[in-house]
């Protein structure tokens, strides 16, 4: 059996995590081949290999400084990596390397076929338009021009991530945090992309509010069957949302596999440590 059968048997039991089933992929939607990070003499991510499949939910956990948001920043075309090849499987114009690829392809990708949730809503909202324009700016990059539609799609959006449609109107930043990631969610997935990003999507919130973040975001990915890299150093998190986890400790990927195992059943040390430091807290 060929290394890519066996990926091929694990994809099959990936729906476990999420109770959708996955269509034995393919093709890989998101490859990462030997991908480093170097900012002056601190390797941030070392020789990194990753392959993701349509539809699946990869958690790169790892306590803080371990390069999880480096090697996102790289996957997502945001920063270019030292060394490496990104290739992402696009609709229109088959395989194509993120870091080859020209800049004005990489930001059409950004605003349509990706998304990216940011930690923090100051990085991925405008606080200046309202939070329909913030919904409906993307659908513009999909070529939607009719004003009432995009208001409609817009509208739709925010009812779909549990925002009061009297709210369309307003500023973000009269929007609490959950709101405001909430609003993000939307922005981002109004394009309906193949692939989102996010780095740490429910750190910058309380605890109460967390849970019913997870609770949608884990929704919304299942029902669109939208594929996603997450990165967080919360393992709770990685449990309710990721099939497979990928453990990382000073750039250097330590351990790879189906979530329950790798928290269940930890091989390596590191992750030893990091799900024991979790039950003892
Ligand atoms: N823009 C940057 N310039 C210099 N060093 C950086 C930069 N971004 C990250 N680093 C360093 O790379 C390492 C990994 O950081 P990061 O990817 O942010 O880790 P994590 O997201 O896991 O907390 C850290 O040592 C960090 O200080
Ligand atoms: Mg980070």
């Amino acid at each position: 059996m060929s290394a890519f059968n066996i990926h091929h048997a694990t994809a099959r039991e990936l729906p476990q995590a999420q109770g959708t089933p996955v269509a034995a992929p393919l093709t890989p939607l998101l490859q990462a081949i030997n991908v480093s990070q170097r900012f002056g003499n601190v390797l941030a991510c070392d020789r990194i290999h990753l392959d993701l499949y349509p539809g699946e939910v990869l958690g790169i956990v790892g306590e803080s400084g371990s390069g999880k948001s480096s090697l996102l920043h790289c996957l997502a075309g945001h920063v270019l990596p030292s060394e490496g090849q990104i290739l992402f499987a696009s609709k229109d114009q088959g395989v194509q390397d993120v870091v080859t690829m020209n800049e004005a392809r990489r930001r059409f990708l950004q605003r349509t076929d990706w998304g990216f949730v940011h930690q923090s809503a100051r990085d991925g909202l405008r606080s200046d338009v309202s939070a329909g324009a913030n919904v409906g700016e993307r659908l513009m990059a999909v070529g939607a021009r009719h004003y009432g539609a995009i208001r409609q799609e817009a509208q739709h959006w925010l009812a779909r991530v549990e925002i009061d449609e009297t709210r369309i109107d307003d500023l973000p930043r009269y929007f609490s945090g959950g709101m405001q990631q909430r609003l993000q969610i939307a922005r981002n997935l109004v394009t309906k992309p193949r692939l989102i990003f996010m780095d740490e999507p429910t750190a910058s919130l309380d605890v109460s509010v967390q849970a019913r973040l997870l609770d949608l975001l884990r929704q919304l990915v299942s029902q669109l069957h939208v594929a996603a890299v997450i990165v967080t150093h919360d393992l709770a998190v990685a449990r309710l949302l990721a099939h497979r986890l990928m453990v990382m400790r000073q750039g250097q990927v330590v351990e790879q596999g189906l979530t329950d195992q790798v928290l269940d059943d930890p091989q390596h040390p590191y992750t030893q440590l990091l799900v024991s430091s979790v039950l003892q807290a």
